[in-house]
This record gives C-alpha cells, structure tokens and sequence, in this order.
C-alpha cells in the first residue's frame, strides 16, 4: 500500500527561520526518554486516553511519527506536519512500514502550516512541541488552531515543560541517586553546556522553554477554550493542556 503524502511542494526557506529549525533540520528521532516500541506505545497509549476520540486529528510537530502512528488505528484521516525534512523523511519510512494509508505529511512550521489545510481536524495536537514556541506564538496558534477545529473538537498539547518542576529535574531531585553532591556536579555539566552553547549560538539541548500552565490558561481563555492541565505520566517535569470551547 502506497503512502499518502501531499509533501509542500514549495521550499518554505533556504535558511533556517528560527535556532529551533536549524536544529532539527537533520534530526530523525523526538528524544523520547525511551526509544524502545515498548515505551513509545505506553505513551501514545496515556495520550489517547486524553485525546479520547474524534475521526481526524492533525498531529503539529510530528516528529519522525514515533506516537503518529500509534494514533493511526483511532483515527479515519490524521495530518502530520512538521518543519523538520529529516524528521518527516523518516516518518514517511515508518507509516510504509506500518502499511498505514490515512496519513500525510506536510512540511511547513507553525505559520505556514494553515495555508495547506482544506479541512477541519476534530483533534489538533502537539507532543513535546510547545516549548519551541514563544508565549506570542502559542497565541496565534491557538487563534489559527481554533479557525481549523471542528465544533465539538479539542486541542491538547503534551508534555509542556514546568518552571517548577524542570529545574528540580535538572538537579537530578527524580534520579534514585539524588544528592547535593550530583546537584553540584550537574549545575557544573549545565553551566558549561550553556557557555559553549551560547558561544556556538546554537540551543543548549533538545529542551527549549518553560511555559507555566496558568499562562497558557490565560492563552486559551484568551481564544474562547477552557483548559485544564494533567501532570505527564511519564515525565515528572512536564504536563498536558487540554482545551476545548466554552
Ligand atoms: C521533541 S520532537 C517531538 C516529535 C513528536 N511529536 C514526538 O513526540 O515524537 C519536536 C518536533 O517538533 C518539530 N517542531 C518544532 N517546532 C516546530 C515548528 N515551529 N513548526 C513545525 N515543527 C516544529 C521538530 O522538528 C520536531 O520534529
């Protein structure tokens, strides 16, 4: 069975828009804590529990389609998009291999994905994505987002990293060998990270930015969605926005 790609036809830039683009440019995997199929499932499995439902679902920041095509079985139609080429050729190989015939792929980012749509999406999501995005930019997405969204539909964003919880990861507090001592030592690791980092003018680490959940409330509240946020089941520095219409 053939996969279904309506790939852009048009080069969206020569040169990266953001750092966030020239980073993932050659990138194939989503930096999930576990690669293996096993985890992968158990975690498309908690987001479907929160997904719960709809026909079409529009998947923003597919990645190489690691939790896409857990949802494909769910789903009549489902749309990935992504502004990674690398990522997406690498998805293309997996819905082949996985025989799946209700996916495309789009290559564009958050502002020149909503030219490429003709329909509505009862489901629009994104996992490990947002915090790639500036508070600015999660506005207008939402906005965009909502002008796509079927009626009764929902957008759910996972795995948002918290302000108050990341750090405390980063720290090591979640490790079973948590200690000052380690603390030290990963305040070190980091530092030096972060030097070269900016020296390099290139990000730290796949992480990108904190986001508190209330701002995002505000966010959505501001587009006319109520949200609410659950804690990730796999990540204890990270929670799910879910959002629907008042
Ligand atoms: C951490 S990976 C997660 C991939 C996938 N959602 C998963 O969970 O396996 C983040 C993905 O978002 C994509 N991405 C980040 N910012 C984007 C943007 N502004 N527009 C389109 N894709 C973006 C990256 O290329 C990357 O594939």
């Amino acid at each position: 069975m053939e996969v279904k790609s309506r790939k852009h036809t048009k080069k969206m830039h020569t040169k990266p828009k953001s750092i966030w683009e020239g980073f993932f440019k050659d990138k194939t995997h989503g930096g999930h804590r576990y690669s293996s199929e096993e985890f992968l499932a158990m975690e498309a499995r908690e987001k479907l529990f929160h997904l719960d439902g709809g026909k079409t679902l529009l998947d923003f920041g597919c990645g190489s389609a690691e939790l896409l095509t857990y949802y494909a079985p769910e789903y009549e139609q489902l749309l990935g998009v992504d502004f990674s080429p690398s990522m997406l050729g690498e998805a293309s190989k997996r819905i082949s291999e996985r025989k799946y015939n209700n996916i495309d792929l789009i290559l564009a980012d958050h502002e020149t994905l909503w030219e490429n749509l003709d329909s509505d999406f009862d489901r629009i999501t994104a996992a490990g994505v947002v915090q790639y995005l500036t508070f600015e930019e999660i506005d207008d997405f939402l906005a965009k987002a909502s002008e796509y969204l079927s009626t009764d539909g929902k957008i759910v964003f996972f795995d948002i990293l918290d302000p108050r919880l990341y750090p405390l990861w980063k720290l090591g507090v979640f490790t079973p060998n948590a200690g000052l001592l380690k603390a030290l030592y990963r305040i070190g690791c980091d530092f030096q990270t972060s030097v070269t980092a900016t020296l390099k003018n290139r990000p730290r680490d796949i992480s990108g930015f904190t986001h508190n959940p209330y701002k995002i409330q505000k966010i959505a509240n501001k587009n006319d969605f109520e949200m609410c946020y659950v804690q990730s089941m796999y990540y204890e520095y990270k929670y799910h926005a879910i959002m629907f219409r008042t």
